[in-house]
């Protein structure tokens, strides 16, 4: 087992070639320069639409159980989502929906970058920081940045090569990880 702190990396986008994942790929590269070990999500598009009758005990689905334990196995969250339609996409709000009925996320230290051009992505910004509200998740303010990356700047093999995207997405794994070590560790018993 690592003894690194481990930050869940969550991405909003399921398109191939995503500048979102880019964006996670690039802090999961940048990870060990700040002692965290950066785990990226992979399960979004096998998680099954909502349902509240399945939010139970005897009747979770699989990948439902995957994510709240990748959650709850966390020291935090950073999640890079793309806006569609002033909002975020439907399939990542799934996600969250699916966090609600959990008690993994509650307390949590979570941060989001928006990677859209300056002036967009308010709505996904927005419509992030009502619904992680009400999943009881711990916003680390410093760690929710805009670090715009257009697709034309990835570098081959995907990543982004900019050294003060780099730095920023250092910076805010740092911060997310020194938030989830001041996190107080429930009483056993
Ligand atoms: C269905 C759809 C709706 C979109 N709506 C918005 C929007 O409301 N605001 C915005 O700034 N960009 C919008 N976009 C552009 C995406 O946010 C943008 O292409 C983003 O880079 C996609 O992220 P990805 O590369 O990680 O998949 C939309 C794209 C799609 C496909």
């Amino acid at each position: 087992m690592s003894a690194l702190p481990e930050i869940l990396l969550l991405s909003g986008s399921l398109r191939t070639g995503s500048t979102n994942e880019a964006v996670l790929r690039t802090a999961q590269a940048v990870a060990p320069s700040v002692q965290v070990r950066a785990v990226m999500y992979g399960g979004l598009a096998e998680l099954p639409h909502f349902n509240p009758d399945d939010d139970t005990d005897l009747s979770l689905p699989a990948p439902v159980s995957e994510l709240r334990t990748a959650i709850d196995s966390a020291a935090g969250i950073l999640i890079c989502s793309p806006e569609y339609a002033g909002t975020l996409p439907g399939s990542f709000k799934n996600l969250l929906d699916w966090t609600v009925g959990g008690t993994e996320i509650c307390d949590k230290p979570v941060a989001w970058i928006n990677a859209a051009a300056p002036g967009r992505g308010q709505g996904m910004e927005a419509t992030l920081r009502a619904v992680l509200g009400y999943t009881g998740a711990d916003i680390v303010e410093p760690a929710c940045v805009r670090v715009p990356v257009d697709r034309g700047g990835l570098a081959e093999g995907g990543l982004v090569a900019d050294p003060e995207v780099r730095r920023q997405l250092a910076e805010v794994l740092g911060l997310l990880a020194a938030s989830g070590a001041r996190t107080p560790v429930p009483e056993q018993g």
